[in-house]
């Protein structure tokens, strides 16, 4: 595989790279040719995103002992338990474990609109951006987007772009946010601003949707129960598959009448699986144990941007770090993000550009503080060069 496609992908945030892609750093002991693939995986330091975790050896365990049904039948222990589990964490009558976050959200959007309305959102939104519009697709609908500073909106802007009732105008059917929002460098809604933006939407009859894919980092970030922080949405999607680290899934959480109907669109849309209490097995512990350690990627965020700060050429402000995301701009550096990251995979770091000049970084599970610093490292020695 030549070089070139190594980097193109690279430059693209959320692509998997094949083992063969990973470029090694020469001046390891053992030459390339003899490490195995999964050697490879296991010596790049990945921050590309949080999808990367690889499950724990205890959630390895859970799943190869876990009790299975078929869940179409509704008969999976496992899927039951995390389901009900999942319900009681965030207060609500009932949930649906989901192949995917994106599942959840198209769901939750198909069940709260009507073809030919609009929805408002973010303009740097994972349903607008990253969902291969399938909120126009399977909805009907399209996205009236908003920019708000640092990803987050506000009453004041929502309310100016909501339709006006004129049987002439697409009308406004929903209202997305992100929490944390990825693009915009994981940031987090004060509890205040998106209980208001709740409350007057439910006043003029608007459901409000919470794209939650990493709301367990935002909830940590705001020292509150993730309950709290979501009680006014309507519906919660949030991802077991990312900062949480289990392999795969997502859930979405209703009132009992919505995630009946969310259970048939699952099944409309090829989500029925069967046996998969084996993935649920893991989602249990990802979402039992695993929000207890993401404050540990949070510190790990600001020694990175604190470090980052002090690199002449890249622009930061740890303070708007608030999570395990940091988005900073190169520009200063003489260098694009492509050729930035293929200079970082040389020394075995990975990490993707959002656009031209701005870089993403996330930390997880599977990068220490030590990885974090040798990331730095690697980061000084291509600016100086
Ligand atoms: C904010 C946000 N929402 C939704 C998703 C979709 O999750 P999935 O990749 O499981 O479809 C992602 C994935 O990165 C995301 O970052």
């Amino acid at each position: 595989m030549p070089m070139r496609v190594v980097i193109e992908q690279l430059n693209y945030p959320f692509t998997r790279l094949p083992n063969y892609q990973i470029v090694m750093n020469p001046k390891l002991a053992q030459p390339e040719a003899s490490l195995t693939s999964k050697q490879k995986i296991e010596r790049a330091l990945d921050f590309r995103s949080d999808t990367v975790t690889r499950p724990t050896p205890e959630m390895r365990r859970a799943m190869a002992e876990a009790e299975v049904g078929d869940d179409v039948y509704g008969e999976d222990p496992t899927i039951n338990q995390l389901e009900e589990r999942a319900a009681k964490t965030f207060g609500r009558e009932a949930s649906i474990f989901l192949p995917s976050g994106t599942m959840g959200n198209q769901i939750a959007i198909k069940i709260h609109t009507h073809h030919g309305q609009e929805i408002i959102c973010e303009e740097r939104g994972h349903i607008f951006n990253y969902e291969m519009a399938t909120l126009a697709s399977f909805s009907g609908c399209i996205v009236r987007p908003i920019y708000g500073e640092d990803g987050m909106l506000t009453w004041p802007e929502i309310k100016k772009r909501i339709a006006p009732g004129i049987y002439y105008k697409a009308q406004t059917g929903l209202i997305s946010l992100e929490n944390t929002h990825n693009m915009a460098g994981g940031t987090v809604y004060s509890q205040d601003v998106a209980d208001e933006i709740c409350d007057q939407a439910h006043e003029i009859g608007l459901p409000v949707h919470l794209d939650g894919a990493r709301v367990f980092n935002a909830a940590v970030a705001l020292g509150r129960p993730v309950a709290q922080v979501t009680k006014k949405f309507d519906s919660v999607m949030f991802c077991l598959s990312k900062g949480l680290g289990a392999p795969v899934g997502s859930m979405l959480l209703g009132s009992k009448a919505f995630i009946e109907k969310a259970r048939i669109y699952r099944k409309a849309l090829g989500g029925g699986m069967r046996q998969a209490g084996v993935l649920a097995a893991a989602g249990l512990i990802a979402l039992e144990k695993m929000p207890l350690r993401l404050k540990e990627d949070h510190e790990n965020a600001q020694i990175l941007a604190r470090g980052l700060e002090q690199i002449p050429g890249i622009k930061i402000d740890p303070r708007k770090v608030a999570t395990n995301i940091l988005v900073f701009n190169i520009s200063g550096t003489g260098m694009n993000t492509a050729d930035f990251s293929r200079k970082l995979a040389e020394r075995n770091v990975l990490a993707a550009g959002i656009d031209p000049e701005n870089m993403r970084f996330v930390t997880h599970m599977d990068v220490s503080r030590e990885d974090c610093e040798v990331a730095l490292s690697a980061i000084q020695e291509i600016c100086r060069k």
